[in-house]
């Protein structure tokens, strides 16, 4: 495996920018303890993979990961889903069910999308993590919980709390310790080995065109790297050659690529090149004017033998220097 190629719990990931290796060392140290984690970002940046990234980097990485989101559960079914019932506990509940955290003893218990737990579920969470131990549904033993829980979440959790629409304890309960994912667009570094690192894994194509490169690395990835691996999946598939080509890419990202055109830049350029060259015509006309007049110093004025030594005809010589009068009467 190359270097910036890490595999957690299955899932390949690609780091290659010193944002994310930032990201990746931090988190090595965060898995060392027993804390609980909060990992904030945009939706595609790679949260989930970094939440197993830290639970393979710590002691606990032989014990279960479990995870679930928050968002998916229906509300009545979070409460069971995480704590478990016994049986009888309401109609329908055939047998005694071990919840998540049950499932998740001695391990990893990753709760994604935590910003979407309605505020009964943020009090009864806060209960457990702050007790280490809690009832099944219409349990009368304490199950205790070993667990330690990863949360993540891509809404801003501190707007939430001062909405009153998070709760502030279970704010910082959770993020004991904090960890923010750069989007996409602010680590560009990361676009093209995502990108080819993609295209490796879902075709046999070769590469991308430079043009293509460009379109990838001038888009901004609103959906971040989940956008980006279904980009190459779609432009892989649509591509005919062996390369895949920037007008394979989706029109939006195409058109990145042309909007990005360095355009002003060349208009720069040109206009250095044109600064540059009536400089160079400048300097060649003084310094022949100078070699003229020194010639013609040295004839006395005879403009015939002047000529000659210059290696031009006396007529090439007169007009020269008539336009030589002609510019310092100009100036
Ligand atoms: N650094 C990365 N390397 C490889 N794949 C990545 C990386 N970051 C994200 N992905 C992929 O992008 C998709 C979204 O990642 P995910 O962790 O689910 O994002 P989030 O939880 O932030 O929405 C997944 O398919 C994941 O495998
Ligand atoms: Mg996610």
């Amino acid at each position: 495996m190359r270097p910036d190629q890490h595999e957690f719990l299955g899932m390949k990931a690609v780091f290659c920018s010193d944002a994310m290796r930032n990201v990746l060392a931090r988190l090595h140290r965060f898995a060392q303890s027993n804390a609980t984690v909060l990992i904030e970002g945009e939706s595609g940046t790679g949260k989930e993979i970094l939440a197993r990234a830290v639970h393979h980097f710590s002691l606990r990485r032989l014990q279960p990961w479990v995870d679930v989101s928050c968002a998916a559960l229906p509300e009545h079914l979070v409460e069971s889903e995480l704590f478990g019932y016994e049986k009888g506990a309401f109609s329908g509940a055939h047998t005694r069910k071990e919840g998540l955290f049950e499932l998740a003893n001695g391990g990893t218990l990753f709760l994604d999308e935590i910003g979407e737990l309605d505020t009964r579920m943020q009090v009864k969470l806060l209960r457990i993590l702050d007790c280490g131990s809690y009832y099944r549904l219409g349990g009368t033993c304490k199950v205790e919980a070993n667990v330690r829980v990863v949360a993540a979440t891509n809404r801003d959790l501190e707007k939430s709390v001062s909405a009153g629409e998070f709760r502030k304890d279970l704010y910082h309960r959770l993020a004991q310790l904090r960890i923010s994912v750069p989007p996409l667009r602010e680590r560009k570094e990361d676009i093209l080995p995502l990108a080819g690192f993609f295209l490796g894994q879902y075709s046999a194509k070769s590469g991308f065109s430079f043009e293509a490169e460009r379109c990838l690395e001038a888009y901004n990835w609103p959906g971040n790297v989940r956008e980006l691996r279904n980009v190459v999946m779609s432009s892989a598939v649509i591509s005919e050659g062996h390369v895949v080509q920037a007008s394979d890419l989706p029109a939006a990202i195409h058109s990145a690529g042309e909007c990005e055109r360095p355009q002003a830049q060349y208009d720069g350029m040109a206009s250095d090149l044109c600064n540059l060259s009536a400089y160079t015509a400048g300097a060649i006309e003084s310094s022949e004017r100078q070699l003229i007049l020194k010639v013609l110093g040295e004839t006395q004025g005879h403009q015939e033998k002047a000529a000659r030594i210059l290696g031009i005809s006396a007529r090439t010589l007169s007009r020269r220097l008539k336009s030589y009068q002609l510019s310092e009467k100009a100036s």
